[in-house]
């Protein structure tokens, strides 16, 4: 009997598809997908796909922004209660009031956002690129937004430059404590700690390495070090462990999982595509003004 993930390559086939996912979903969504990776390779992979539908296994920013660098294709959210509680966390009124605080200081804001936002931001970036875009402005003083960690990070990083954060934050990556590191330091003294760096400060300050999960798996690979603690969630972990045999990765804490990325599974990604639900749509007036913000930051990272 033909299983689900033949069910799911053939529908590919026949509706000229692919499957980007993220590095945080479950991971039994890897047997299907051409693409798995951190934000800014799956939204450089959303560009320049040739197939007809994009399946978004990721969360409902992603796959807008992969509506609006691809409108003629056709993009597929398989369960829509994926949102990203950071992205909901700022609205274009807020970002209104933000700026008029702050007034003719460029404005960066993270991948992790709605269309509105990213249409009236001057750039756009992800957490891999976030330094390198901050420095592309040449200014010393710039807008970060949503994300105060990042952006707080970001400032730690370049010298001269201020970045006036915004409020927002990811409530899963917070819930990693400088305690939490400390405590597995001391079970762990060879290990090395990979942290994202959309947590707290207190706990990017004291990691070995800060990147994004795809930069963690990349360093992880490269490192002579043979013991990880990640402090990102846990599908990282997940591929890690799969990926790396030979190496051993220690999650930080057991707790550490984004419930919007968790939706999909091989059956949401199966309706999906054969009843071509749920498509993503995005008012054209409203892409063209996003589209600049995310194509700006796309030529900065080639
Ligand atoms: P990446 O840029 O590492 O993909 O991170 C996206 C994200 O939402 C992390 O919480
Ligand atoms: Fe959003 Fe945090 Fe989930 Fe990333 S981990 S998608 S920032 S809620």
């Amino acid at each position: 009997m033909e299983g689900i993930v033949e069910k799911i390559n053939k529908l590919k086939q026949e509706k000229n598809a692919v499957i980007l996912a993220h590095s945080y979903q479950n991971i039994e969504i890897d047997e299907v997908a051409d693409y798995v990776g951190d934000s800014l390779y799956l939204s450089q992979m959303a560009a320049k796909t040739d197939a007809e539908v994009i399946v978004f296994a990721g969360v409902y920013f992603m796959a807008q922004t992969a509506k609006i660098l691809s409108p003629e294709k056709k993009v597929l959210l398989p369960r829509t209660e994926s949102g990203c509680l950071m992205a909901d966390m700022v609205n274009l009124q807020k970002l209104r009031e933000f700026k008029s605080k702050h007034p003719n200081i460029p404005t960066v804001c993270y991948i992790n956002s709605t269309a509105e936002v990213k249409s009236e931001s001057d750039i756009c970036c992800t957490s891999s690129n976030a330094i390198k875009i901050v420095k592309s402005l040449n200014s010393d003083k710039v807008l970060f937004l949503p994300d105060n960690y990042l952006g707080k990070w970001v400032e730690s990083k370049l010298e001269g430059i201020e970045v006036v954060t915004y409020p927002g934050y990811c409530p899963t990556h917070l819930k990693i404590k400088r305690e939490d590191v400390l405590a597995i330091r001391s079970r762990y003294p060879e290990a090395e700690v990979l942290t994202h760096p959309e947590c707290h400060e207190s706990v990017t300050q004291i990691s070995n390495y800060v990147g994004s999960t795809t930069e963690i798996m990349e360093y992880a690979k490269d490192s002579n070090t043979k013991q990880f603690v990640i402090a990102t969630e846990e599908g990282v972990y997940e591929r890690l462990k799969r990926d790396l045999p030979e190496k051993e990765f220690i999650m930080i804490r057991e707790d550490i999982l984004c419930p919007n990325m968790k939706w999909h599974h091989l059956e949401d990604i199966y309706n999906s595509l054969m009843k071509e639900e749920h498509e993503i749509t995005v008012k054209p007036d409203l892409a063209i003004k996003a589209l600049r913000c995310i194509d700006r930051m796309l030529e900065v990272s080639k």
